[in-house]
């Protein structure tokens, strides 16, 4: 595990640093446009998604500068989403990454704009040069970021996420709603390094089935973290799905089997990374580490 914390932090730090050049402020009176989304995208969070990223793109040796401009338009795209998610028509949140959100420190018409702006700057960033020599590969990122993003994906998934509230939903409904809430941007994440490499489909499906168990189990353990962290720990508020109502794992399952459940997804995810050597070892690390994060 000491090994995964070092490689995470490592990865954050390029990541960010990547981040930090493709969004530059600039002269003009709209800077604070710029300043909001770098307050949301530079400002901590586990950055998680880059990391699976150039975790997967290390199996296929890719250029890392390649990897890294994936992984900054992946985290530009979860920043986006957490921006909206916090706004009062959403979840109507005051903190994030231990720090007031993006509505609340700047307004909230900033905070639309700059997650609409980070949006469009993670397909400009996919869809420029230096992120791939062979425009096909560029295409293939868009065309994927673009399914797991929108409606079949992430933004589908935030929809039955609020039309949830104060709806009981029951497992094979949860699931979809995770899946596409959570799941799509995650399973992008994984097979990223994938397109990059070009891989054989074999190794991208093994790295899909492997991104299905595992954001499932990524969400499951949010929700378990909502129930029995403190905003302390996990620089957020806790208790609010259930202030909320909304149809979690955790709320169907109870806690214990919530749980249980997280593990046997995570176990289940590393099996199918069964084709990959050690270099894999990292992914395999990441599933434990996602369901027994504390933060
Ligand atoms: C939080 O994601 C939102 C969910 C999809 C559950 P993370 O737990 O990855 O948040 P950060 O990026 O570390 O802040
Ligand atoms: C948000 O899920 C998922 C997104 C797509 C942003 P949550 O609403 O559970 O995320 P937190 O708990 O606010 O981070
Ligand atoms: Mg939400
Ligand atoms: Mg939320
Ligand atoms: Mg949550």
């Amino acid at each position: 595990m000491a090994d995964l914390q070092k490689a995470m932090a490592e990865s954050a730090r390029a990541v960010s640093e990547t981040l930090d050049r493709l969004l530059k402020v600039g002269g003009g009176r709209e800077a604070r446009l710029m300043e909001a989304m770098r307050y949301s995208s530079l400002g901590g969070g586990k950055r998680i998604r880059p990391f699976m990223v150039t975790a997967g793109a290390r199996l296929f040796s890719v250029a890392e500068s390649c990897a890294l401009r994936v992984a900054a338009a992946v985290e530009m795209v979860h920043c986006y989403s957490l921006v909206h998610d916090d706004l009062p028509a959403m979840d109507d949140d005051d903190l994030r990454r231990g720090q007031p959100t993006c509505h609340v420190r700047f307004d909230e018409a900033t905070a639309i704009l700059a997650g609409d702006a980070l949006l469009t700057r993670a397909f400009e960033v996919l869809a420029d040069i230096p992120t791939h020599p062979d425009p096909q590969v560029r295409s293939q990122l868009v065309l994927a970021l673009a399914r797991a993003a929108g409606a079949d994906g992430m933004v589908g998934g935030q929809m039955l996420d609020l039309m949830s509230e104060n709806e009981s939903l029951d497992m094979p409904e949860i699931t979809r709603l995770q899946r596409m809430k959570t799941g799509a941007l995650i399973a992008f994440a994984c097979e990223a390094g994938a397109t990059l490499g070009k891989a054989s489909e074999p190794a991208r499906h093994a790295l899909r089935a492997y991104a299905h168990d595992l954001g499932l189990a990524f969400q499951i353990a949010d929700d378990l973290l909502d129930v029995e962290g403190t905003a302390a720990e996990v620089g957020k508020k806790t208790g609010k799905d259930a202030a909320l109502g909304k149809a979690t794992f955790v709320s169907l399952l109870g806690v214990e089997r919530g749980k249980a459940q997280a593990q046997i997804l995570a176990d289940q995810a590393s099996r199918h990374l069964e084709m990959f050597d050690e270099k894999a070892d990292y992914l395999r690390e990441l599933a434990r580490f996602v369901v027994t994060r504390r933060a």
